[in-house]
This record gives C-alpha cells, sequence and structure tokens, in this order.
C-alpha cells in the first residue's frame, strides 16, 4: 500500500472515540500509511460529509451515534448483517461504489468466544435496551444457538417492536430458540435465570444512573458484559458484580474487534487485536 488511506470517524459527539489510535495501531502493523480524520457529524450535515470524503478520495469511515441508521441511506449496498442490523457502523469505497455493513455483532461474538472464551451455544441470555445498539448484536448472538434469549426494555412496546420485526427477518426455522420481549418489571425479568445479561441501554452513557435492576436477576450469571466501555467499572457492571454476578465486562474487546474487522474491510488486511487488548488506550 503505496497511497495513504484516507479513514474517518464521525458522529456526534465524537470527542470520546479511540478510533483514530486503535486503527493507527493496526496500520503499524503493516507499515500501511494512513490518515485518519475524527470529525463531529450531525444527522443534518451527514450528505454533505459523505459526499466529500468520499469524493476527495476517502476509503472508509467509521460511523457512531447518531448516525448508525441514517448512514444507511447514502450506501449503494448494504450487507447482509447491516440490513438486519439496520444499521451501519462502516461505509467504505469499492469498485467505484458505497458499501454499508455492520460489524459490531461480529466484535461482539469475536470478544465473548476468543478473547472471553463464553460460547453462546444453549446458553439463556438476557439483553437490556432495544435500540440501535441492542440491534445492531441480536442477529450473531441468535446465529450462535443460544437455549433463550429475552429482550428487555424500559419502553416495552419498543422490545416487542424489535423481537416481532427481527423475526420477521430472520430465518429462525429448524433453531430451538425461545425468545421473548418485555418491560423492566421484576416479573418478566426474574422469570429465569440468565448465563449472560448484556447491557445495551444507553444508561452508562448518563455518568452514575442505573437501570435498577433486581438483585437476584444476577444469581447464576456467568457473565455481565456491558456494551460501553470507558477507563472505569460502569455503573452496570460495578452492580452486576455486587449482585452476584461471577464476570463483569465492558465493551473495549468489542470496539477492537469491530474495528479489526473494519479494518480488514478497507484494506483486506486482518490485523493483529491482542495488544490492544490487554491494554486499553487512555
Ligand atoms: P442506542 O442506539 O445506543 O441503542 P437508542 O436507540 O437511543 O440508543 O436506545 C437507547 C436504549 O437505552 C433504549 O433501549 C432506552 O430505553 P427506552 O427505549 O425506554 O428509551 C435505554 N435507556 C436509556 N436510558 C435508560 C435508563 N436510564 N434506564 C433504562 N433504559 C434506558
Amino acid at each position: 500500500m503505496d497511497k495513504k488511506l484516507k479513514l474517518a470517524v464521525i458522529g456526534k459527539p465524537i470527542g470520546h472515540s479511540k478510533s483514530p489510535e486503535i486503527h493507527k495501531h493496526f496500520a503499524n502493523q503493516f507499515d500501511a500509511k494512513i490518515e485518519f480524520r475524527k470529525d463531529e457529524v450531525a444527522p443534518e450535515t451527514l450528505e454533505t460529509w459523505l459526499a466529500d470524503f468520499f469524493k476527495d478520495g476517502g476509503k472508509g469511515v467509521s460511523i457512531t451515534l447518531p448516525l448508525k441508521e441514517a448512514a444507511l441511506n447514502y450506501a449503494d449496498e448494504i450487507s447482509d448483517r447491516a440490513r438486519l442490523a439496520s444499521a451501519c457502523n462502516v461505509i467504505y469505497a469499492k469498485d467505484e461504489k458505497l458499501f454499508a455493513d455492520c460489524t459490531d455483532g461480529f466484535g461482539l461474538i469475536k470478544d465473548l468466544q476468543e478473547n472471553i472464551k463464553v460460547s453462546l451455544k444453549d446458553k439463556k441470555i438476557l439483553i437490556l435496551g432495544a435500540g440501535g445498539a441492542a440491534r445492531g448484536i441480536i442477529p450473531s448472538i441468535i446465529e450462535k444457538d443460544p437455549a433463550s434469549l429475552k429482550i428487555a426494555n424500559r419502553t416495552k412496546s419498543k422490545a416487542l417492536f424489535l423481537k416481532e420485526d427481527l423475526e420477521g427477518k430472520l430465518d429462525l426455522k429448524g433453531k430451538s430458540l425461545t425468545f421473548e420481549a418485555g418491560g423492566l418489571s421484576d416479573d418478566f425479568l426474574l422469570a429465569d435465570s440468565y448465563d449472560l445479561v448484556i447491557n445495551s441501554t444507553s444508561v452508562s452513557t448518563q455518568a452514575g444512573e442505573s437501570i435498577g435492576l433486581p438483585k437476584a436477576l444476577f444469581s447464576g450469571t456467568k457473565l455481565a458484559y456491558d456494551l460501553f466501555y470507558s477507563a472505569e467499572k460502569t455503573v452496570f457492571m460495578q452492580e452486576a458484580f455486587e449482585k452476584g454476578a461471577e464476570k463483569v465486562s465492558d465493551g473495549w474487546g468489542m470496539l477492537v474487534e469491530q474495528g479489526a474487522e473494519s479494518f480488514r474491510l478497507w484494506t483486506n488486511l486482518i490485523p493483529d487485536t491482542s495488544r490492544l487488548l490487554e491494554k486499553p488506550i487512555d
């Protein structure tokens, strides 16, 4: 790769994003020359920003909140995983076309299976939240044949809608999956126990906020995983641990692994993630 590859991450807010550091670390492994921009872009200016970036020779862009759904409108081709998620976290130029993809589910599964060494097959899984982040990971989770999957959301109707929508899009025939959706009531949450509890709500982005989960929720939980990452343990992680979860994790590994998959889409190179997984960038 002789030419400098033009890459970027966009969203609003964007200051916290570690994507430039992550991708520079990947590029260094191959002596690849990259230029990685971090731009604050709001939905109103997304179309113009993308048009200018790719006209200017841009190769790929990471898309973060709140642009993941809207960005799908500006791609020529949408991958199956982005279509199922109704969202994308990466857009890249190839053969004169713009491709949209969603590597979040891939990143989560890779982190769970290969880094944390948790298999999802036949496991009982609870997902808290029914927004874009939940949407992005559920198809990849179902693919791994868990015994049951429950979506619990503060606004119950949103969880029911998400379940119905996914049932219409995914091929669940031949799967012995118990798939349920509901609110955050104790009755619904405590009707089962869970091997894995995933927090996909945006509560961890609101400093000090708690979802207010019942104590018994985490009895028997092997892993409580927060999709959000931060230098400190999130409130969800602290609560889950105090309430009996054997292990807790934030979403740093998922972030690194989804980034590695995005890097592969942009460069055809598969980076080694091991060093970044050991030591988050401050
Ligand atoms: P994202 O794309 O990150 O999922 P989103 O679509 O705005 O963002 O969804 C945020 C999710 O976090 C929603 O499931 C939201 O619940 P509601 O649908 O009831 O709004 C959930 N959420 C945010 N703050 C929360 C809180 N304090 N307690 C519980 N759930 C919360």
